[in-house]
């Protein structure tokens, strides 16, 4: 327990981490990878290089500091990191390096401003903050070991497929390689891989979504090679141009909240763009496998034709259900994107309403829900890359 004391000095120098929060993470990374560096195993580096990761440790850290005298109110936003955290195999022992440099970095920062009273009041909010996370990870390992053929944390698969879904978007089949049977998943979940890139310093992780049902034998990945922008996207570009049938990866267990409530019979509508179409197929196709009367419609939008994947498997899934639609945008051919109007006219009444795709996508999609009276409790949404805070109208 925290004294009021340290309560009120860290409450009061939330302002002070507002100002400084980037400055001191991107001083607390340095350090800590240079003290560190077998951690650089473990982090994106081109989440690093564009200040991503920055950004959101450094959102969490206000949101905490803000709410440090009643943690319940962010152990959502907790669990979500915590799912990530999970993914990546993040253990309790790394908790106190980061707690170590973070506070290092706070004094680095701040200078005289970071009085012993506040170094000390955040040492031991640090604390607190970790623990929460430490006991909601510890849970999440224990449960996934604990699954019928399950694993805490990376296990070794074979590429047992590759398919090409569309010009830009590559199916990578995955199988154990111990042959044992793999623990279910709920549908918009993913996966971690693991891999070393030859040339590579360090080992790479990335983070894909299961585009298909749970199965028990094979996960599924869908990935979009990344090479439009440069530099080209390291793990993207490495799978689709070097990984073939029969290579290896290490994979994490499932993890993820962003996934269909499959114990309701709500209706649901599942609005995507470009490769965000991953965790919808998944939701899509268990639905298709378990509750084929529930109402659904499938609103995609897509550059082109020739970007698209699944169009093919997304018609017949369609067909075979029997309240659902299913329609795609091309907004390079003369469809234009998805906006408010065409919301209005497709999303379900009373739905449980799931989106995905690039933040710019998002941003607008959501607002225009909350703008047609879609209430947030309502909409779920997915990044695919380090959470950032959207710009929302108020819901
Ligand atoms: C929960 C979740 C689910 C996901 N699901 C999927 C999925 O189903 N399918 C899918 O394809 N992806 C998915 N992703 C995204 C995926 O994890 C990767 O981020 C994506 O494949 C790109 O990785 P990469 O290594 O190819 O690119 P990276 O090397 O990570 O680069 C990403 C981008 O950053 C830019 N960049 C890199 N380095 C720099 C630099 N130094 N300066 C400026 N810019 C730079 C690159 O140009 C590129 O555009 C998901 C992500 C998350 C978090
Ligand atoms: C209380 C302490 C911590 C907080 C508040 C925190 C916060 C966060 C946040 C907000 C994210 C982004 C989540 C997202 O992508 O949606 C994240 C991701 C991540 N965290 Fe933590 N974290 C903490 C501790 C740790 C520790 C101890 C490690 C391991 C050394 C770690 C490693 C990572 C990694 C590797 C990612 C993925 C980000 C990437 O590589 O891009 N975190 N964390």
């Amino acid at each position: 327990m925290l004294s009021q004391e340290t309560i009120n000095i860290i409450k009061s120098t939330v302002p002070v981490l507002e100002q400084h929060g980037n400055t001191i993470t991107t001083v607390f990374y340095k350090n800590m990878f240079e003290a560190n560096p077998e951690l650089l195993n473990i982090f994106n580096h081109a989440n690093q290089s564009q200040g991503r990761q920055q950004a959101a440790l450094a959102n969490t850290v206000y949101a905490a500091a803000a709410n440090i005298d009643n943690l319940g109110a962010i152990i959502p936003v907790v669990v979500q990191i915590a799912h990530k955290h999970k993914s990546l195999g993040i253990k309790a022992e790394h908790y106190p390096i980061v707690g170590y440099h973070l506070l290092g970095a706070i004094k680095e920062v701040l200078g005289d401003a970071a009085t012993p009273e506040i170094i000390e009041a955040w040492g031991q909010a640090y604390g607190v903050i970790a623990d929460a996370f430490i006991g909601i990870e510890k849970d999440m390992y224990k449960k996934a070991e604990q699954a019928e053929g399950g694993w805490a944390t990376f296990k070794e698969f074979t590429i047992a497929d590759k398919v090409v879904e569309s010009d830009v978007i590559t199916s990578f089949y995955l199988k154990p390689a111990d042959g044992k049977t793999l623990p279910a998943y709920l549908p918009g979940q993913y996966i971690s891989i693991r891999t070393q890139i030859p040339g590579e310093e360090y080992t790479v992780n990335r983070q894909y979504s299961l585009s298909q049902a749970s199965t028990g034998d094979v996960y599924r990945i869908s990935v979009k090679r990344e090479d439009e922008n440069q530099p080209a996207g390291k793990v993207s570009v490495y799978l689709h141009n070097e990984l073939n049938v029969g290579d290896t990866l290490e994979v994490s267990a499932p993890a993820g909240d962003f996934h269909l409530d499959t114990e309701s019979n709500n209706p649901v509508t599942l609005i995507s763009g470009g490769v965000g179409i991953t965790p919808m197929m998944s939701m899509y196709e268990t639905i298709a496998k378990t509750t084929k009367d529930r109402p659904v419609a499938f609103l995609h939008s897509a550059r082109t034709r020739k970007h698209q994947a699944f169009d093919t498997v997304l018609q017949e899934l369609n067909a075979s259900l029997s309240a659902s639609s299913y329609k795609a945008l091309y907004s390079e051919e003369g469809d234009g994107f998805i906006n408010r109007e065409f919301l209005a006219a497709n999303v379900l009444e009373g739905s449980d309403i799931y989106v995905c795709g690039p933040t710019a996508f998002m941003q607008v999609v959501i607002n225009d829900l909350y703008a047609l009276g879609f209430p947030a409790d309502k909409v779920h949404f997915e990044f695919f890359g380090p959470a950032v805070q959207l710009e929302l109208a108020n819901a």
